[in-house]
């Protein structure tokens, strides 16, 4: 089986001397041999020697190539990855890609093409760089429904957060993602791995193979890690939880929610011990129960090492849908406000008699409950007020927060991050 790479970057150049390193262990893994042929890229890579391969600066050479049976995608991006993909697919190759916005936004038509073509789209390397996630949903747990996934998807999220929590740390948040961004770990455009837009991009995939439910990132809640401060992780601390960047994609019937956002996990929960720029996802499903699944989420070699379980799984021939299923049922995607979550609420208030019981009193108009409360001296002119109450709907917090932020002793707006537990 001969394979084209295009895009020689962070994991381009990994899985490069993955096929350099491993040579016999991949050999002794397939019946056919697997054979690098060609690679496109604008520029060599300084630490892969080329010598031995064809190398193409068009990478669409590389799409038409005869001598390629499967491509794989390392370019990133949208628009230029579609086409080539697309080129590629009408050419008759397999597709082996680690980009996940292609897959949660083209999806739908990337596979439908390779369907009608009868080549196959892999993509293990798009959600969670070495934790082999959609293996483990789709030969793992195929025997299960799927009720929820749940995760840190995201590695320079949990990596500024884990910098933010530790105590004494003194480090800015621009240090640490650049810190990240030198490791190879953050987006070409970091805002996407700050603002949630690529734990969003990888959710919906999983969310799709999960619940053999169509793509739809359109349907995904998103919400980045700017406005958190260190307050916050530092009260969420004193409560006896820690605050991490998470995805939620969950199924009752034909109603699904899909939504990533900084959330309050209970210290004492295994996705709170999940920190630096490792990632783990966890599949509630209902023969196999509660599974979770842990381990570097980015970097060169273990999303190398991911690509190359998918080159392995093209050359055993390995069939199945793209998605997992054969169908897909289409469901009703549930916007934000109709889930229900507990809540951890901060706001500024006049450091007056009578304020705390007006907050307590919207509260109690709209039925939310306090379960723990936390006021804190003022420091200049205002008291912080941290608030945590019981599971509500998020359309009733969402009034009790306009509501509280209209009243006249309210000074700051409602900060609020929701709370959960797997
Ligand atoms: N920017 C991504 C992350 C890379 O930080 O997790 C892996 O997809």
């Amino acid at each position: 089986m001969r394979v084209g790479i295009c895009g020689l970057g962070t994991v381009g150049s990994g899985l490069f001397n993955l096929f350099a390193n491993n040579r016999s262990e991949i050999d002794r893994k397939t019946v056919i041999s697997v054979e690098l042929v060609q690679v496109g890229c604008r520029r060599d890579h300084p630490d892969c020697d080329l010598s031995s391969v064809n190398v193409t600066r068009d990478i669409f050479d590389v799409a038409r190539n005869p001598e390629v049976d499967v491509l794989v995608e390392l370019i990133g991006g949208t628009d230029t990855a579609k086409d080539l993909v697309l080129e590629a697919i009408s050419h008759g190759k397999h597709i082996v890609t680690a980009n996940k916005a292609l897959i949660a936004l083209h999806g739908n038509e990337v596979f439908a093409a390779a369907d009608a073509k009868g080549v196959t789209v892999r993509y293990e390397a798009s959600i969670a760089g070495g934790i082999p996630i959609v293996k483990a949903i789709r030969e793992g747990l195929a025997g299960n429904q799927i009720e929820w996934v749940a995760g840190m998807i995201n590695g320079t999220t949990n990596f500024i957060l884990t910098e933010m929590s530790k105590e004494g740390s003194n480090r800015s948040f621009d240090d640490v993602l650049k810190e990240a961004q030198d490791l190879g770990y953050a987006e070409a455009d970091p805002t996407f791995d700050v603002e949630g837009i690529d734990a969003a991009h990888k959710l919906t995939i999983l969310a799709s193979i999960a619940f053999g439910i169509p793509l739809n990132f359109e349907a995904m809640y998103t919400e980045g890690i700017s406005r958190i401060t260190s307050d916050d992780i530092q009260f969420a601390a004193e409560l006896g939880y820690c605050i991490k960047h998470l995805g939620v994609a969950q199924r009752d019937g034909d109603d699904v929610e899909l939504r990533v956002h900084p959330t309050l996990i209970a210290e004492d929960q295994m996705l709170a011990q999940v920190n630096g720029v490792m990632n783990a996802v966890m599949v509630g499903s209902d023969a196999a129960g509660a599974t979770m699944y842990y381990g570097a989420g980015a970097g060169a070699r273990p999303t190398a090492s991911a690509v190359m379980a998918d080159i392995i799984d093209a050359a055993r021939e390995t069939s199945v849908p793209n998605l997992g299923f054969n169908d897909w049922s289409e469901p009703n995607f549930l916007p934000i406000s109709s889930i229900s979550s507990s809540y951890y609420l901060r706001l500024a208030v006049e450091d007056k008699a009578g304020v705390m019981a007006n907050v307590t009193t919207v509260l109690s108009n709209h039925e939310v409950s306090i379960e723990a409360l936390i006021q804190k001296d003022a420091r200049v002119r205002d008291a912080q007020i941290v608030i945590l109450t019981n599971e509500v709907v998020e359309s009733q917090m969402d009034a009790a927060i306009s509501e509280l932020e209209s009243l006249e002793n309210v000074t700051s707006s409602v900060s609020r991050i929701r709370v959960a537990s797997f």
